[in-house]
């Protein structure tokens, strides 16, 4: 995790949506933070983006040109009997520039869309171990849900 201060000074950034040409930005950052690159997946998420933008929301907070960060998720209904509310599929902020509030404005921006757009719940999921995305979302204010997710492994 990166080091932590005491006084977090809060870092002065505009959040819009995501823009064609932040794609190769995003997938080297997510890259960075899971060890996996999938160019295809972030393609997706930008097109659905731009075609439905009152459901799905992609969002980049810059600083004077410099991209900081960004976050994506949609709204999405009935899925598994739950009622519409907001998922966040992803997060990631530019190493240098953590610490600094760039993820919390992402994250109050991306649920004030799913709040204009008429949901009252967020969710995401995240893998257990994974203890500075749990410590984020924590710290926002998530908690476990009502939801268990079931697996198993497929034979041949
Ligand atoms: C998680 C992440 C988005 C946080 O972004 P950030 O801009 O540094 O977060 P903020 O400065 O807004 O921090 C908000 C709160 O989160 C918690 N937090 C953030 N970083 C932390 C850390 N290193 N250790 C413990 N808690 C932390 C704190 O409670 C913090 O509030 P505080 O500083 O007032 O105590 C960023 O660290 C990141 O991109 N990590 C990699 C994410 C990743 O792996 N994504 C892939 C899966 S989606």
């Amino acid at each position: 995790m990166a080091e932590r201060k005491t006084q977090p000074d809060t870092a002065e950034v505009a959040i819009g949506p995501v823009e064609e040409s932040d794609l190769s930005w995003i997938v080297a950052l997510d890259t960075q933070n899971t060890g996996m690159p999938k160019p295809d997946y972030w393609r997706r998420l930008l097109d659905g983006a731009r075609t439905e933008p009152h459901r799905s929301f992609f969002l980049v907070a810059r600083s004077q040109g410099t991209r900081l960060g960004f976050i994506a998720g949609e709204i999405r209904a009935w899925e598994f009997g739950s009622a519409p509310c907001g998922w966040i599929f992803a997060i990631g902020v530019e190493p240098d520039w953590r610490l600094r509030a760039v993820g919390t404005q992402l994250f109050d921006a991306i649920c004030a869309g799913f709040r204009q757009a008429g949901v009252t719940k967020v969710r995401t999921m995240i893998a257990r171990e994974a203890q500075l995305i749990m410590s984020f979302f924590r710290a926002h204010g998530m908690m476990a849900g009502p939801f268990v997710e079931l697996e198993k492994d497929l034979d041949e």
